[in-house]
C-alpha cells in the first residue's frame, strides 16, 4: 500500500485532468494505492498545514468528466520557487524545508509534478534536495520540454487551425492579410504545426530571424497569383534580424511576449498600403477541452508515472517518441536542453515545399 502525492506546477493547458485522472485510476485500481492531490502546485506544500485533496475514483465524477475539463482541478501556480521565494520586500528566502516537512506529514511514498520546464526543474531540484521520490509529467503547449510532446501541444495546434480557418474566408471576402499572433514562447512549434495544418502564407517563428522584404516579396507573390488575400501566423517570441521580441511589462513588473502581431501588421500597412487586421490567440490556446491526442498522451504518461513508482524507479520524467511509444527519461538531462524547432526536421522541409516563407528567404 503506497501513498502518493500528485500536483499541477506552472501555467495550465489542457490535458491535465486526463493525467490527473489517469494516476488515480491506474494507482487505485491496479495497485489500490492513495492518491492526495497537492493543490496550487509547490504552494500547496507550504505553511504548517499542507494544501490537499483526497483523489478517488468518484471525485467529482471522475470516471469522464474529467477527459473533457480544461485547466486543472489541483489549481497551478506560476509564481513562486520555495528555494528563493518572493518576500513583499524584494528578497528572496528558502523555503524548502516546508515542503519536506509537509511531504513527510503526508506520509507520502512518492510526487508526481505534471509541469513545463520551468515547474519540473523547480519540483525536480526541490524533490533531489529533499530525498523525496519524484516523477515528472510533461505538459506544455509550448511543446519545448526536449525528448518528447507534451501534454497540451495538440489541442493549441488545434485551437490556431481552427483559427487560421476562421481567418481564411473573411480575409478572402476583404482582400486581406490575416495575421494570426500564437503562443508558444521560445519555441515555434505551434506556429510552425498549425499553420502548415491551417494553410498558411508565412510562418514565422523565433528560430528564424525574419525580415520585413522577404514577408512583402511573398505577399506580392500570392496577390499575383488567382487570390488577393494572405495568412500570415506568427509565433509571440519572433522577431525580425536586427531586431528584437516584442514584450509588454505588467504593472506587477511581470513581462510577457506581445506585440509582434500588430507591429507587423502596422509595418506591412505602411510597406505595401494593403489592409491588415491581426487577432491574438492568447490564452484560448491552453483553455477548452483536450483534443483526442492529447486525451491519449495524458492517459498513457499518467499510467507510466504510476508504473515507475511501483517499479521504484525515480528521477525519471515520462514522455512520449516519436514511435507513439510511452518512454522514461532521466529527468536531470532532460531539462538541461531545450527543444525548439529542428531547422532540418520534415515539418521544415514540408512548410518549404508547401511554397511556405519563413521570412527569411
Ligand atoms: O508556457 C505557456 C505559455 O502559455 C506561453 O506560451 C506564454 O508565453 C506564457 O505561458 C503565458 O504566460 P501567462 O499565463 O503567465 O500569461
Amino acid at each position: 500500500m503506497k501513498r502518493i502525492g500528485i500536483m499541477t506546477c506552472g501555467g495550465d493547458c489542457a490535458g491535465l485532468n486526463v493525467a490527473i485522472r489517469a494516476v488515480v485510476q491506474s494507482a487505485t485500481l491496479k495497485y489500490n494505492w492513495e492518491v492526495i492531490g497537492i493543490k496550487n502546485g509547490t504552494m500547496g506544500l507550504l505553511g504548517d498545514t499542507p494544501n490537499t485533496v483526497p483523489l478517488d475514483l468518484n471525485f467529482q465524477g471522475f470516471n469522464h468528466a474529467m477527459l473533457r475539463m480544461g485547466g486543472t482541478i489541483l489549481g497551478s501556480t506560476t509564481k513562486g520557487n520555495p528555494m528563493a521565494y518572493s518576500m513583499n520586500d524584494g528578497s528572496h528566502i528558502d523555503r524548502s524545508e516546508e515542503i519536506f516537512k509537509n511531504y513527510r506529514k503526508l506520509n507520502l511514498d512518492a510526487l508526481i509534478a505534471i509541469g513545463g520546464d520551468g515547474g519540473l526543474k523547480i519540483t525536480n531540484d526541490l524533490a533531489k534536495k529533499g530525498g523525496i521520490n519524484f516523477i515528472g509529467i510533461p505538459k506544455t503547449i509550448d511543446n519545448d520540454v526536449p525528448n518528447t510532446e507534451s501534454i497540451g501541444f495538440a489541442t493549441a495546434v488545434s485551437v490556431a487551425t481552427a483559427a487560421l480557418d476562421n481567418l481564411q474566408p473573411t480575409a478572402a471576402s476583404h482582400d486581406r492579410v490575416m495575421i494570426l499572433e500564437v503562443m508558444g514562447r521560445d519555441a515555434g512549434h505551434i506556429a510552425l504545426h498549425s499553420g502548415i495544418a491551417g494553410g498558411a502564407d508565412v510562418i514565422l517563428i523565433p528560430e528564424v530571424p525574419f525580415n520585413f522584404d522577404s514577408i512583402v516579396q511573398k505577399v506580392k507573390e500570392v496577390q499575383k497569383s488567382d487570390r488577393s488575400y494572405a495568412l500570415l501566423v506568427v509565433s509571440e517570441a519572433a522577431f525580425p534580424k536586427n531586431g528584437k521580441a516584442r514584450t509588454v511589462k505588467y504593472h506587477s513588473g511581470d513581462e510577457r511576449y506581445g506585440g509582434i502581431g500588430d507591429y507587423i501588421g502596422q509595418e506591412l500597412n505602411r510597406m505595401m498600403g494593403i489592409d491588415t487586421r491581426v487577432t491574438v490567440l492568447g490564452h484560448v490556446q491552453r483553455g477548452g477541452s483536450p483534443v483526442s491526442r492529447d486525451r491519449i498522451i495524458a492517459s498513457a504518461f499518467g499510467v507510466k508515472a504510476v508504473e515507475l513508482i511501483a517499479q521504484e524507479k525515480f528521477g525519471r520524467m515520462v514522455g512520449w517518441d516519436s514511435q507513439d511509444k510511452v518512454i522514461d527519461v532521466d529527468i536531470t538531462e532532460t531539462l538541461k536542453g531545450y527543444q525548439t524547432v529542428n531547422m532540418d526536421g520534415s515539418l521544415i522541409t514540408t512548410a518549404r515545399g508547401l511554397g511556405i516563407s519563413f521570412g527569411n528567404e
